[in-house]
């Protein structure tokens, strides 16, 4: 079963997948963390697409898509959880072609409905744990108080360089520009299906599974 976790920055969509990846043994595919890892890499791709991130912007369509594809070539365990891909009209396209030629389908695309105010909030507070990537937050789920992560016992934390106000002010103008018209794409095509995703996280995610049961 594949589905697309879609939604602004800081709507939950990594926090949610990592609950996939544990429970229902789906494989996460956050473009966000490849070309993290893809800049960590200090090639001129990689230097490039630092740039564009830290900005706020968008990395092109063609190096999302190629990094994609790699991906699926893999086991498929669960399915796949695109998680923040696709963000435009071409990588929604390129997805479908993709799955096509795997012979594989769409369950649902859901969308995590945060508002905007909420949203700063959330990414202002946000920490990852350095080792296993689990996701903290300063008000609703802070880092234990004995400094070690929960998931792997980890003591080194970190903040992305992208989650200050300016960033995030472009990341939402490049939500509502180019990605949010995928939820019409996606609603057309039946695939649609909202969550609220103010709602606590243990909520949010039993609303994602009762989507994932249907
Ligand atoms: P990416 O890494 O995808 O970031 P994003 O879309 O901005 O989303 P975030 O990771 O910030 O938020 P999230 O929804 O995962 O929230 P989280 O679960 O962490 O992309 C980064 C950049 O890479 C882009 O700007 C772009 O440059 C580039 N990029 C990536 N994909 C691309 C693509 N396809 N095409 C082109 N460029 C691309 O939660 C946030 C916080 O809230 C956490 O602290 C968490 O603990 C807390 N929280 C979560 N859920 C709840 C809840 N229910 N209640 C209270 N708090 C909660
Ligand atoms: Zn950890």
């Amino acid at each position: 079963m594949n589905i697309i976790l879609m939604g602004p920055p800081g709507a939950g969509k990594g926090t949610q997948a990592r609950v996939l990846v544990e429970e229902r043994n789906m494989i996460q595919l956050s473009t966000g963390d490849m070309l993290r890892e893809a800049r960590s890499s200090g090639t001129e791709m990689g230097q490039k697409v630092a740039e564009v991130m830290d900005n706020g912007g968008l990395v092109t369509d063609e190096i999302v898509i190629g990094l994609i594809r790699e991906k699926l070539e893999g086991d498929k365990k669960g399915g796949f959880i695109f998680d923040g891909f696709p963000r435009t009209l071409a990588q929604a396209d390129a997805l479908e072609g993709l799955l096509a030629d795997m012979g594989e389908d769409l369950h649902a695309v859901i969308e995590l409905r945060v508002r905007d105010d909420v949203l700063v909030d959330r990414i202002v507070g946000r920490s990852t744990c350095a080792n296993c990537g689990d996701v903290y937050h300063d008000k609703t789920k802070p880092i234990p108080a004995d400094g070690k992560c929960t998931t792997c016992g980890g003591t080194e934390f970190k903040r992305r360089a992208d989650d200050n106000e300016d960033s995030l002010k472009t990341r939402l103008m490049e939500y509502y520009k180019k990605t949010s018209p995928l939820l019409g794409y996606y609603h057309a095509k039946g695939k649609l299906q909202r969550v609220d995703g103010l709602a606590k996280m243990n909520v949010v995610k039993a609303s994602i599974g009762a989507i994932l049961e249907d």
